[in-house]
């Protein structure tokens, strides 16, 4: 039983609700211990803003600097484990209509027992090649947080530099996933957005969205962000704290 009040509006929406988007973003895994795109960062990444890495140009300008981010990431989530708040996502989504869009590129979704239905940026454990596309086998990043510079490994078919699985700043959202993820929200009548700033286009519209559909879109999110004005409740908290309350509370007695 948890015992963190839960706004009873909120618990009767939840309740009602036929077809649930759970839609992530950083925050949502910040409590395992990944830090957000825009926290401050530490190490030799403090020197950098992480928007700034995760761009086609700065992949021209520097590979092996972008591929030890992302091999740190690598290493940095599979050391990492789900919270409660994952759990209590895949809890909920055994018991009603559920689907999990994520911006997230990690897989603590999946490993606390959730299906997810969109990875709109991609995946940290899908590297391709940069020039002809194939997949390459993930390697599980690294241990400890490099130092400097890490050459990207070469394509097993065609030798181009093996880039990582994740959608930069100035590309393209992975068609399948986006329309996946338009699909599931514009038939939801509950949208719980938790974790994301939603300043990140085309993602930040899906709640947009969503409410536009006559969903009601919920927030949880300890700020406020771009999106707090549109929508009709935002709950300041966590995402380890406030979902599995909220998921004790819509089952409580059921
Ligand atoms: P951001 O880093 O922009 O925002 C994280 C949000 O999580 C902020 O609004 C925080 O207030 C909130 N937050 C922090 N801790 C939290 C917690 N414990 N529980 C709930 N919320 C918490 O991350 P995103 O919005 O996911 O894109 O960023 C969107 C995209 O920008 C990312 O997918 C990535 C990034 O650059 C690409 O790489 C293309």
């Amino acid at each position: 039983m948890n015992s963190h009040p839960v706004d009873p509006v909120l618990v009767d929406v939840a309740r009602a609700a036929r077809r649930v988007v759970v839609f992530s973003g950083a925050g949502m895994s910040a409590e395992s211990g990944v830090p957000t795109f825009r926290d401050a960062q530490t190490g030799l990444w403090a020197q950098f803003d992480p928007t700034e890495l995760a761009t086609p140009e700065a992949w021209d300008r520097d590979s092996g600097l972008v591929w030890a981010w992302y091999q740190w990431r690598t290493g940095l989530v599979r050391r990492v484990q789900p919270h409660a708040g994952h759990r209590a996502v895949a809890d909920w989504a055994s018991r009603t209509q559920l689907s999990v869009v994520t911006q997230n590129v990690d897989d603590l979704h999946e490993r606390a027992g959730s299906d997810v239905v969109a990875h709109l940026h991609g995946s940290l454990f899908s590297p391709r090649c940069s020039r002809c596309g194939a997949a390459h086998p993930t390697d599980g990043g690294v241990d400890t947080e490099p130092t400097g510079p890490l050459a990207p490994p070469s394509c097993e078919s065609c030798g181009g530099a093996v880039r990582p699985g994740v959608v930069w700043f100035g590309e393209a959202l992975p068609e399948d996933a986006w329309t996946r993820a338009v699909a599931a929200v514009e038939t939801c009548d509950l949208m719980v957005v938790v974790g994301t700033s939603a300043v990140v286009h085309p993602a930040a519209e899906l709640p947009i969205l969503a409410a536009r559909t006559g969903a009601t879109v919920v927030e949880i999110n300890p700020e406020a962000t771009d999106l707090s004005r549109h929508i009709s409740h935002t709950w300041r908290t966590t995402a380890a704290t406030g979902l599995p309350a909220l998921v004790d509370a819509i089952g409580g007695d059921r």
